[in-house]
């Protein structure tokens, strides 16, 4: 059985409910993680929760729990659920006023909602061919630092990016590449593994931060810096990273191969890394990374 946790309490999935008058459902007036759990461990716990403040933080709405109640919160959930390799879902919303009122309601407490689903391991085929991607206009607004719900726009670009078999759409922004309907972005370019910087343009992907910490200390070249289109184009590779993708190269944009159409040799290096990584804090095995 499922256990959700729901405002201070443990219950099975089925029992879990808000009212209608939440303002996560009436103006999707709240924020979320995805934190991935790896051998019952949450993963890169600490980046996640700084996220979380920094989203709570951006919309107004006092973060309800401190970093070592949420820790310990999650942890009892991942533990109720005997969830070895699976991801937390975590969501915080203003809450319910008593109409639909656009200004924040006074002395409302917020609804804190957490789940674990299942982690579905990436396709292998995924691994070995790669992904298609195709570019699109970014017609989301000016706050995409902040995990916000409101995802209709990631929604419909995402299903666009389906219909034209393709796994995943690179947005555009005023003639940059800044991330993805759901990832963030990297290329190749000239040797140099080129990322955008973090701006209001893109979400501080912890995945991201962590492959920038991994090419450092495997001195890969790096650089943070716009992708202008061209250069996107152009690029040897192209990655997306995520918390549930992890690193996965992009082999085909807009239905031209990327490089020789398979993935690169950087994003090998960068893919081996990332596992090794993995296995190593599996193997320390103390608390939560
Ligand atoms: N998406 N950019 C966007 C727009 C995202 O939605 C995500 C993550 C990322 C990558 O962030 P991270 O490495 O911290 O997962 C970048 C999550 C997984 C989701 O919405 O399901």
């Amino acid at each position: 059985m499922t256990i959700v946790y729901l405002n201070g309490e443990y219950m099975p999935l089925e029992a879990a409910k808000i009212s209608v008058l939440d303002r996560g459902f009436l103006f999707a007036d709240g924020v979320y993680e995805v934190i991935p759990v790896y051998g019952g461990r949450l993963f890169r716990l600490q980046q996640h929760l700084n996220r979380l403040a920094d989203s709570l933080a951006g919309i107004k709405l006092p973060n309800p729990m401190d970093h070592a109640a949420w820790s310990s919160m999650l942890e009892e959930l991942v533990a109720r659920n005997d969830g070895g390799e699976c991801s937390v879902y975590l969501q915080i919303t203003r809450g319910a006023g008593d109409g639909r009122e656009h200004i924040f309601p006074e002395g409302i407490a917020p609804t804190v909602f957490a789940m674990v689903s299942p982690m579905k391991p990436v396709a292998p085929e995924l691994l070995q061919n790669g992904l298609q991607a195709v570019t699109m206009d970014d017609n989301r607004w000016q706050l995409c630092h902040l995990k916000t719900t409101a995802l209709l726009a990631n929604v419909l670009m995402r299903q666009a990016a389906k219909e034209q078999d393709a796994e995943e759409a690179i947005l555009i922004r005023d003639g940059y590449a800044t991330e993805c309907s759901a990832s963030n972005l990297f290329i190749v370019d000239n040797g140099v593994l080129v990322t955008p910087p973090k701006s209001a343009h893109l979400l501080p992907g912890v995945t991201r931060d962590l492959v920038l910490e991994l090419a450092e200390e495997h001195n890969i070249k790096y650089a943070e810096r716009e992708i202008a289109e061209a250069q996107l184009h152009n690029a040897a590779e192209i990655w997306i990273t995520s918390s549930s993708k992890e690193v996965l190269a992009v082999t085909r944009l807009n239905g031209v191969p990327v490089g020789n159409g398979q993935p690169g040799p950087l994003w090998r290096q960068m893919f081996d890394h990332y596992r090794a990584y993995k296995a190593g804090l599996h193997q320390e095995g103390t608390g939560s990374e």
